[in-house]
């Protein structure tokens, strides 16, 4: 027989019909410590409280309904298992998900979110070029579908898009799960709408992204849609060069460690945002300057600087030979 042990688990409530304000309801549970979040809420609703609500489906990790923020990370329920929970905080704490409103208890209206989708044109849109064979598979190589294998994966389950922060700081921002399906029709050769899409999603869609990996960490299907945002950027600057804030940020990034080894901040900034940006941010910088006076001095190379070079030059013969 399974042994069971206590779990103390603290639930978001909230029915805007009757609440003025939204509050945790804790429960007391004996479970066996492989038992699902999921199992624990169903447990509490059918016998404690019949008016917890939730969403969810498979109970299987395929459906994506069930995703929550439990102790603070975004996932899913059916997926979390309560033992690890209580070994590493001592309680489980459940969430609705971030960067949706929500509706009442644990569910969110997921409506931003499916619209943030709709945006990218989620769907092959036909080259006029090379019309598809009628009635016929078009196929692909191998090597072509490698390049996209891990975006349908994804189950829509929004994780990412609650655990993204440039979400939370940018409504605007399309989100994780959107750009990563994006990647999937921009390298998809089929697709007739390549370059319209590289120009449409640069202003304040992209870069935007703060490259922290929190979408890809809270992922149930390893889609890895940070790794699949950086990608996008590198084939915008290559469609479009460097015409956003963010891009020009990126390449000259890559330009001072190239040419020294070391960041120059002045170089850095006139790269990013112009002379007119240089002599904005000024003031800022002689503050800055007083407390690192070597900010000032003319920028050195580092020692074992041809390396740096031949690095890049390495990655660069790769790039060209991909
Ligand atoms: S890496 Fe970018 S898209 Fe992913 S969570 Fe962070 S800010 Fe959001
Ligand atoms: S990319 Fe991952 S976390 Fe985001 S919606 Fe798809 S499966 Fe969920
Ligand atoms: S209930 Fe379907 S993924 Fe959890």
């Amino acid at each position: 027989m399974v042994e069971s042990v206590a779990v103390p688990i603290s639930v978001y409530r909230y029915d805007p019909a009757r609440d003025a304000t939204p509050r945790y309801v804790d429960y007391s549970l004996d479970l066996p410590r492989h038992t699902p979040v999921l199992t624990a809420l169903l447990k509490i609703r059918s016998e404690i409280d019949s008016t917890l609500s939730l969403r969810y489906s498979c109970r299987s990790s395929i459906c994506g309904s069930c995703a929550m923020l439990i102790n603070s990370k975004s996932r899913l329920a059916c997926q979390t298992q309560v033992g690890p929970e209580l070994d590493l905080h001592g309680r489980v704490v459940v969430d609705p998900m971030r960067n949706q409103p929500v509706l009442r208890d644990l569910v969110v209206d997921q409506g931003p979110f499916w619209q943030d989708y709709e945006r990218i044109v989620p769907h092959l849109v036909p080259d006029p070029a090379h019309p598809m064979p009628e009635g016929k598979p078009n196929p692909m190589t191998p090597e072509q579908v490698d390049r996209f294998y891990e975006t349908p994966r994804c189950i829509a389950c929004g994780a990412c898009y609650s655990a993204c922060p440039a979400k939370e700081a940018d409504p605007t921002f399309p989100g994780p799960m959107a750009l990563a399906k994006l990647y999937r029709f921009v390298v998809d050769p089929r697709d007739g709408a390549r370059r319209e899409r590289l120009l449409r999603i640069q202003p304040g869609g992209l870069w935007t992204c703060l490259r922290c990996h929190l979408c890809t960490s809270s992922c149930p299907k390893d889609v890895r849609p940070s790794e699949r945002i950086r990608d996008l950027k590198e084939l915008a600057i290559h469609e479009q060069g460097a015409t956003e804030a963010g891009s020009r940020h990126a390449v000259g990034f890559k330009e001072n460690l190239h040419d020294r080894g070391l960041l120059n901040e002045m170089r850095l900034v006139r790269q990013t945002d112009g002379v007119v940006g240089l002599l904005r941010q000024a003031p800022q910088g002689l503050r800055l300057a007083r407390k690192k006076p070597e900010l000032l001095k003319k920028p050195r190379r580092i020692e074992g600087q041809d390396q740096v070079q031949k690095l890049y030059e390495l990655l660069e013969d790769e790039e060209g030979g991909a």
